[in-house]
């Protein structure tokens, strides 16, 4: 079996919410620009317990890119006990939080793409005002409530390069099929003129960086 489908089969036994078909789909968006952007930098907003870094992981190593993987790994608003995502194994004893850093950690560890996929652990308002680093690749998969999608989208997106991709999951034209603010966010990037859209897959959506 070839590295590629060795952690293509890998991802798919990561804990997480992300469909194998959009897991696919963000994988040949990535494989795409590390051809086309080689030994570039990469950024997801929302980093779990890893399972989108496998994918995008997979693509980022065959040509040297990095992925810094963002979270403060104290799961969104959802995840919280009492919410429809809780789980009760992912929280810490010590103080009684939910704490995905140890399984993200333990997945990037397994499949052996430390020098690939960095974790940077902290608030994605506060890393964002420190980080001046353009990205190829944008991954927004973080928070889903209204303010703090909206954050990423304002912080995140002018970061994207002239070229740049930006990916964003959870997209639902229906509102029966999932919450607001990844398609109002995924609306006001093709609104803004600076985003179109080139590709899609369930949820996830592609768009490219045209000014
Ligand atoms: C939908 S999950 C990410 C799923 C992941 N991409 C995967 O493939 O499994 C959203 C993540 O965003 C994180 N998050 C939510 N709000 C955040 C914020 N303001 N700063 C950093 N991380 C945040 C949560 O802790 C949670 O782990």
């Amino acid at each position: 079996m070839s590295r590629a489908s060795s952690l293509l089969a890998f991802a798919d036994t990561v804990r997480g919410f992300m469909p194998r078909a959009e897991g696919l789909a963000l994988y040949d968006e990535a494989r795409r620009v590390a051809r086309e952007r080689p030994a570039s930098t990469w950024l997801e907003v929302g980093s779990w317990c890893g399972k989108s870094s496998v994918y995008l992981g997979a693509a980022a190593e065959t040509s040297a890119c990095v992925l810094f993987s963002l979270d403060h790994h104290h799961g969104s608003e959802e995840n919280q006990r009492g919410w429809e995502y809780f789980d009760e194994s992912l929280v810490d004893p010590h103080d009684d939080r939910l704490n995905t850093l140890p399984f993200f950690q333990r997945t990037i560890a397994q499949a052996e793409l430390e020098r690939t996929v960095v974790a940077l652990v902290g608030h994605s308002e506060v890393v964002a005002t420190h980080f001046d680093q353009s990205l190829d690749l944008l991954f927004i998969d973080g928070g889903h409530a209204h303010d703090v999608a909206w954050r990423d989208f304002e912080n995140w997106t002018p970061k994207v390069s002239l070229g740049g991709t930006l990916l964003i999951h959870d997209v639902f034209e229906d509102p029966s099929e999932g919450g607001r603010p990844p398609y109002e966010i995924f609306l006001a990037a093709l609104a803004s003129g600076q985003f179109v859209e080139h590709a899609h897959e369930g949820s996830l959506r592609a768009l490219t960086r045209v000014r």
